[in-house]
């Protein structure tokens, strides 16, 4: 489980001398849980600070403050120490992830070898693309001889290489199209079912996460304006821009 709870996040104004001057808050106090087996979705439009959010947890944005706790022990995103690996964050370009001159089984073995600091056999290899539906074909390709949605699983799939119990996963099916995603889709869904995996989900697409999310967080200039079961928030907003969100999206009447 991860707690995470942030009185402020952001970034230097001081382009200059970053470590001097004035610093953009970004987020201002957000507390989520991300549980064991939920997708817990974070939804907002461009801007509203939801890859920040992501990057905090893992240390990537230089000011924060607050706490965050793996099953409830408190770390330092900038000293995660074992803790690194059992937060995996996936980006949303799957090839600038990738590194392009290592074919994509070389690349898991890569991370096995370092997960459980011993030789690799190739059916555990398999056995990683299997969990993201990709076939033993694929392991012998570069990133760039992969469709988008292919090289995403190959992603997810070196993600999972590191036993991780999170996922964050920002804005991962924006750049596909809507039978990729689904295929996306479906492939976590079932990870959060026979791994356990808590996924935070981050997208600016309302139609994902319907169906998909267990519960969902509006962020709104970074700040967390209204949060809940997905089916409760589609039926009735308790806060005016999620309903002004879902109109957008949907054309349902503000409420
Ligand atoms: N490296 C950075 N330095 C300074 N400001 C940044 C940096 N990255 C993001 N920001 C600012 O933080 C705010 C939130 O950005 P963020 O990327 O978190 O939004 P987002 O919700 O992920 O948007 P999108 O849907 O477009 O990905 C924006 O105002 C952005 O300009
Ligand atoms: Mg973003």
């Amino acid at each position: 489980m991860l707690e995470v709870s942030i009185i402020s996040a952001g970034y230097s104004l001081n382009k200059s001398d970053p470590g001097k001057g004035e610093i953009s808050s970004i987020l201002n106090n957000i507390n989520l849980t991300v549980k064991p087996g939920e997708i817990l979705a974070l939804v907002g439009e461009s801007g509203s600070g939801k890859s920040t959010l992501g990057l905090a947890i893992v240390g990537l944005v230089p000011y924060l403050h607050g706490t965050m706790k793996f099953n409830g022990e408190a770390f330092s995103p900038f000293d995660m120490g074992d803790i690194r690996s059992k937060i995996q964050f996936i980006f949303q370009d799957p090839y600038s992830s990738l590194n392009p001159r290592m074919t994509i089984g070389q690349c898991i073995r890569e991370v096995l070898v370092k997960s459980f600091n011993g030789s690799v056999l190739e059916s555990e290899i398999v056995e990683v693309l299997s969990q993201v539906e990709l076939g033993v074909d694929v392991m012998a390709k570069y990133p760039h001889e992969l469709s988008g949605g292919q090289c995403q699983r190959a992603n997810i799939g070196r993600a999972l290489a590191m036993n991780p119990d999170i996922l964050i996963c920002d804005e991962i099916v924006s750049a596909l199209d809507v039978s990729v995603q689904a295929k996306i889709l479906n492939v976590l869904d079932n990870l959060k079912k026979v791994r356990n995996l808590g996924i935070l989900f981050t997208t600016h697409d309302l139609h994902v996460v319907k169906s998909f999310a267990d519960e969902m967080i509006i962020l709104h200039q970074g700040k967390i304006v209204e949060r809940g079961y997905p089916e409760k928030i589609f039926a009735a907003q308790e806060h005016s821009y999620t309903a002004k969100l879902l109109q957008s999206a949907y054309g349902l009447a503000e409420s």
